[in-house]
């Protein structure tokens, strides 16, 4: 029998100490050390102490391939950033912060799912059975034959699965609530965490359940962040927007069965989440076309083109040092665009606060919004409005020069088809581009941009 002793746990990234303090050495979070109970020696030493192994055999590459089975949820948002939909005895954790709407989504697919006739088992440990009866009524599903529990015992839920045929889809809301007497720590702590999910993805894995977990981005480190079961799923999905907007987007960061970086965009209503099948129109729904500083960016999320609006504060500073404040964007990408705007093409904000916002709660990481942020900020800084019927993609380089970046046609397609007669382009990639519906503008550097506007009116 193992030796237990006392450990030091991050319950943000997992590192183990010998002693609390209050921040943590290896990943810099406050607050997040807590004390947990592990079998003393060394990991790899404690692993092989059961004593002999049994030998395994191994197999070759060469199989005939066999294409995961998918069982659509019939959210077709939902499908599109798992790949197709669910795949039977795989493990999908859906994490986001508290109250952005993860029982919504997935009581929504669950009932869904129910309504074709398969089983499917939701167990909320987060919420009493009343409660989340009182948001399927809000939501019109209260007749949807959902199996609703509201167990947390980890031995109880795997018990109660293997007793009864297997559910086509057991979700687990939330991970954090998830507890077993036979983990000597706290329930939400790391140790609890990870060995309730292994354990309830292994359960899955064995009877061909798909496993939904739901798992809250924390900040205190009081109870442990989804990062750290991650690696024992098979698809990581993020729900993320922005409190006060209604959009939520839902985001693939892993997936063993599919694309990632596949968005799926949902709006929160009343009545619960709508899934939103022409994204572009919405972001752009409520744009105010001639007022200077804004400029529509032609944008990739995953295989889907969408466009969205990016505006721009550029204003003179009081301060010694200059504002720069970003959302929805990386602050070091404009912090470099702004370097480039001085540098290169003689545009000075040195002495301006800049602000950078992305319209409609959206993230976007891709460089090709540079271009896209330039023209707001040069529409900002010179009071001229950028035409409304025009896009822009491109990313920009250190040197100022505009580089070509991918899925050039289903961009141009996209904002074709919404209406947009201009697109200012990388020049490099326009050449073999046959532009019917849509007038390019090619631009080798940031410096033709710069041009493009002094011609313009004042507004
Ligand atoms: P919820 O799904 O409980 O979030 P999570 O499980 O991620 O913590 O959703 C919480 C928010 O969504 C809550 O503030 C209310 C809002 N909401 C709506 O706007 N409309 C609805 O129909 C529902 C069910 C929730
Ligand atoms: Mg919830």
């Amino acid at each position: 029998m193992a030796k237990i002793s006392k450990a030091y746990v991050c319950q943000a990234c997992g590192a183990v100490t010998a002693r609390w303090s209050g921040k943590c050495a290896s990943c810099g979070e406050w607050n997040s050390i807590i004390e947990e109970q592990t079998p003393s020696g060394s990991p790899a030493l404690v692993a092989i102490r059961g004593g002999k192994g049994r030998l395994t055999s191994f197999e070759t590459l060469a199989a005939a391939p066999i294409d995961a089975p998918r069982l659509p949820t019939g959210m077709a948002e939902l499908d599109r950033v798992l790949g197709g939909g669910l795949v039977p005895g795989s493990a999908v954790l859906v994490g986001g912060d508290p109250g952005i709407g993860k029982s919504t989504l997935l009581l929504q697919a669950a009932a869904k799912l129910a309504q074709t006739g398969a089983r499917v088992v939701y167990l909320s440990g987060e919420e009493a059975p009343a409660q989340v009866r009182m948001r399927a009524a809000r939501l019109g599903l209260a007749h949807a034959p959902v199996a609703l529990g509201t167990e947390t015992n980890l031995a109880n839920i795997v018990a109660t699965l293997g007793s009864t045929v297997s559910p086509v889809l057991v979700i687990i809301d939330s991970v954090q609530t998830l507890w077993s007497e036979s983990v000597e720590a706290a329930p939400g702590t790391i140790t609890q965490l990870r060995g309730c999910a292994s354990a309830l993805i292994s359960h899955a894995k064995g009877s061909g359940s798909t496993l939904v977990l739901v798992g809250h981005v924390t900040k205190d480190g009081q109870i442990a962040g989804p990062k750290v079961i991650e690696h024992m799923v098979d698809t990581v999905l993020y729900f993320e927007g922005l409190s006060g907007h209604q959009f939520r987007v839902l985001r693939s960061v892993k997936n063993r069965f599919g694309p990632t970086d596949e968005i799926g965009v949902f709006e929160m209503r009343s009545d619960g989440l709508k899934e939103v099948d022409n994204p572009s129109a919405l972001f752009l729904s409520d744009r105010d076309r001639d007022a200077p500083g804004t400029a529509v960016f032609a944008g990739m999320e995953g295989t889907r083109p969408i466009l969205v609006e990016i505006q721009a504060l550029v204003a003179p500073s009081l301060l010694g040092t200059p504002r720069r404040a970003v959302v929805g964007w990386d602050p070091n990408r404009l912090a470099m665009l702004l370097a480039v705007l001085e540098a290169r093409c003689g545009v000075r904000l040195g002495s301006h606060d800049v602000y950078l916002n992305v319209a409609g709660g959206l993230r976007l990481q891709e460089p090709a919004a540079d271009l896209a942020a330039a023209a707001a900020l040069i529409s900002s800084l010179t009071g001229k409005p950028a035409p409304e019927d025009t896009v822009y993609f491109g990313e920009v380089s250190l040197t100022g020069a505009v580089r070509a970046v991918g899925h050039m046609d289903q961009r141009l397609k996209e904002a074709a088809k919404l209406g947009f007669a201009r697109a200012v382009v990388p020049a490099v990639a326009s050449d073999n581009w046959e532009a019917k519906d849509i007038r390019l503008s090619p631009i080798s550097q940031l410096d033709d941009l710069v041009a493009l506007f002094s011609t313009l009116p004042v507004e």
